[in-house]
């Protein structure tokens, strides 16, 4: 077989608008319309040849096969030695696995019927405490989706820092308030350790047994009833739904409490249909598989080292966070499946913010700056707001016009001069609504994997993390082989 990567690097490039000039086709072939998201890719340099290297690489990489194992519930975890079975969540997974998911899925509704009956009180706030993939998530969906209408104030702590407990405390009542422990291990320390400190506000509030406001969210259902969390109010999951594919499980409790059952399920299925998409579609109208074509050609053979997503409405502000914790921990690795140099690039770096904000920060580099950054623009064509239509209006006016920018640039003299031909992808759904909301998170979690199995890395384990949290713990305990600069602040500072 003849290297892919170096077919890649000495195709021709021709510029997006010569790409565009040459097929009037272009923007039909680079879209797709999938469970109310529109996707244009057709402003990216994909085109005929590019998108038949990758095939080939698809084919060497056994991409059918990879796809097949992750629905089937097979071990694609290597080096945990564990399925991952996040669609498995949304009833698209092995038979067992679904089976499981809906039991522990029943078992969430039943405990928040009995919130909403009072069986735990008068119930008005939900406290809920996890770090990374046990609080990005539920922060998103309820960010984005409880604008209106929520049945409970719901508030999402994950620093270990006091500082975010007491704000989110603030306003709170605690004979009125549910604790929710997320945290797929229980082992976490910021976690247990602001869990251990909402405990202590209840005492102080005068809750005669805070234990009994409390659940947990979990894939280690005994080590939270050793914690002390009733065995009623334990929410398992299973061990083999990753910590940041995790909001479909029981780790989504605030949404499911906070938006109601309907929403959550609604999620659930419009992340459903995403994932019958990605199964079953043609390689060449797979989007998943498409966007994944396009993140490895920037990554791989233009040298980009980050990519930039943008959220032209407010309610996604949290998308691009929660799109750093899934794509950097997931394929920021150097090694391949097998443990062996990955003699490439990584994922890039992801990053991004808030149109229009983000113009008026951050575009003058994309525009005119040495980097070159393929950009994600994600909008809604339905307004969020109430106001007078033009908000909405400037705001979709203004992200098409920044896509159209960056691609045809304009002839000027030096500082005036923007060279144009800067890619950007453009997401658009019809309404922010669950459906959507769910179908675009599981866009993003296959488009993850199909860079990993191209790259041949596996996408579900963390092993990057552990290292820190070990010399913090050490640290703690007054051990640790620290280096002079290192020793030095800590001595500083008292610890
Ligand atoms: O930061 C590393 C990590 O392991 C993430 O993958 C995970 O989402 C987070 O910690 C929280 O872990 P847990 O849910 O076990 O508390």
């Amino acid at each position: 077989m003849t290297d892919i990567w170096a077919d890649l690097d000495a195709l021709p490039r021709q510029s997006l608008t010569e790409l565009f000039d040459a097929d009037g086709e272009r923007v039909a072939t680079y879209s797709a319309d999938i469970a109310g998201l529109h996707f244009d890719w057709s402003k990216t340099h994909l085109d005929a040849q590019v998108v038949a290297a990758f095939t080939r690489l698809a084919e060497a990489q056994e991409f059918d096969a990879h796809r097949d194992a992750l629905f089937a519930g097979a071990v694609v975890n290597v080096t945990e030695g564990r399925a991952a079975t996040h669609v498995a969540e949304r009833g698209e997974g092995g038979v067992e696995d679904v089976r499981q998911a809906k039991a522990f899925h029943a078992r969430m509704r039943a405990l928040i019927d009995a919130v909403e009956a009072e069986a735990l009180g008068p119930i008005r706030h939900v406290l809920h405490i996890g770090i990374g993939g046990s609080a990005l998530g539920p922060d998103l969906l309820i960010d984005a989706l409880g604008r209106e209408d929520r049945r409970y104030d719901v508030a999402i702590v994950s620093n270990v820092d006091g500082c975010a407990l007491e704000e989110a405390l603030a306003g709170f009542h605690p004979k009125e308030t549910l604790i929710a422990i997320a945290s797929k291990t229980f082992t976490t320390t910021e976690t247990l350790l602001n869990a251990e400190s909402a405990l202590d506000w209840m005492r102080e509030g005068g809750v005669e047994d805070p234990y009994g406001q409390v659940v947990a969210l979990t894939a280690a259902p005994d080590k939270a009833i050793e914690w002390g969390v009733d065995e009623t109010r334990v929410l398992p999951f299973a061990e083999s739904v990753g910590g940041r594919y995790s909001l479909w499980s029981s780790i989504g409790f605030p949404a499911a409490i906070g938006l109601g059952w309907d929403a959550f399920e609604a999620m659930l299925e419009g992340a459903a249909e995403m994932d019958r998409h990605f199964r079953l579609a043609d390689w060449v109208d797979n989007m998943p598989l498409r966007a994944a074509f396009a993140d490895l050609y920037y990554a791989q053979v233009r040298g980009c080292e980050t990519r930039a997503v943008f959220a032209y409405d407010e309610r996604l502000r949290l998308l691009p966070d929660y799109l750093q914790q899934l794509e950097m921990e997931s394929n920021g690795k150097r090694v391949t499946v097998d443990g062996k140099p990955l003699g490439r690039a990584s994922a890039p770096i992801t990053w991004g913010g808030v149109g229009t904000d983000a113009q008026h920060a951050v575009f003058q580099l994309l525009h005119q700056g040495t980097h070159l950054v393929p950009v994600e623009f994600v909008a809604c064509i339905e307004p969020g707001d109430a106001l007078i239509d033009d908000h909405h209006r400037q705001l979709l006016l203004n992200v098409f016009a920044q896509g159209a920018a960056l691609m045809a640039g304009r002839k000027g003299e030096g500082a005036r001069d923007y060279p144009g031909d800067r890619p950007s992808a453009t997401i658009l759904l019809d309404a922010l609504e669950p459906r959507t909301l769910g179908a675009l998170i599981a866009f993003y979690e296959h488009r993850v994997f199909a860079n990993a199995v191209l790259l041949g890395i596996n996408p579900f384990d963390q092993f990057g993390v552990e290292l820190g949290k070990e010399m913090a713990k050490a640290a703690g305990a007054g051990g640790g082989d620290f280096d002079a600069s290192t020793a030095d602040l800590i001595r500083r500072a008292g610890l």
